[in-house]
């Protein structure tokens, strides 16, 4: 081969453009972006929440990712007020926007549903409070005690169905940092956009409440 310096000074200019495309332009669009005045940073037990998201694969079957109503029915679904926007991640990392929706988007799933002593059932039992469920339930995340060892700091989950004989169920602190996590989970706030930019960042105005929505039957309030 008589022209190597060719074939290999080619090569390079295709990574180095594929690089400036998907890294390098991508990077310098973000990295200026802000914290939303309206967004907390997660507080500890939250923290910990995530990490328990995280180990226990929630990412295989729910997206964090509210899409532009342009393309998509997320916002008329309930699945958020407003598309997200990358300001709305500035403190997750690393991010659990992921790909796959066998069950609802969760980014905004701290408004849909408030209650921990929800979450605690449908952790335990999905069909308990979901009669069609199809997720997958997190016993392990409790302990199962007799009732004479429950303790006064111990959190008691009143599993519908339970018969007075069976043990009693105790959420874990696992479970109770995940709950806190998932109710932190609220991208609702407004973004400070001056007049006309939303348009020009390519983010859509926020939408009308939903009508529309998933299986669950539960919209955006
Ligand atoms: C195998 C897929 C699967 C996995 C894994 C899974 N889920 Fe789900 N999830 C679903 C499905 C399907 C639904 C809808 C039915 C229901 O509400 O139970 C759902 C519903 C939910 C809801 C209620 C959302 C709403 O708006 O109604 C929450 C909260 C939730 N999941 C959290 C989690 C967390 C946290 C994990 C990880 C510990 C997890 N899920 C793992 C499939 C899954």
């Amino acid at each position: 081969m008589k022209q190597t310096w060719l074939l290999v000074g080619g090569a390079l200019v295709v990574i180095g453009f594929a690089w400036m495309v998907l890294v390098g332009i991508p990077h310098t669009m973000l990295v200026r972006v802000e914290a939303p005045p309206g967004l907390e940073p997660y507080t500890e037990s939250q923290a910990r929440g995530r990490t328990v998201y995280i180990r226990n694969g929630c990412i295989y079957c729910h997206t964090q990712q509210v899409r532009d109503d342009a393309f998509t029915s997320d916002v008329a679904r309930g699945w958020g007020r407003r598309p997200t926007v990358p300001a709305d991640y500035v403190y997750d990392r690393p991010h659990l926007m992921g790909t796959m929706r066998t069950g609802p988007d969760l980014i905004n799933v701290g408004i849909r549903l408030p209650d921990p002593e929800w979450h605690l059932i449908h952790f335990y039992d999905p069909r308990a409070v979901v009669e069609w469920s199809i997720m997958p339930p997190y016993r392990f995340l409790f302990d199962e005690v007799p009732e004479e060892e429950v303790g006064p700091d111990d959190r008691v989950v009143a599993i519908p169905g339970r018969g007075p004989d069976e043990p009693v169920v105790v959420a874990t602190p696992d479970v109770l940092a995940l709950v806190d996590y998932l109710r932190s989970l609220n991208r609702s706030y407004p973004l400070a956009q001056p007049a006309g930019a939303a348009e020009d960042a390519g983010i859509a105005e926020p939408g009308e409440p939903a009508e529309v929505d998933d299986r669950s039957g539960r919209t955006m309030p």
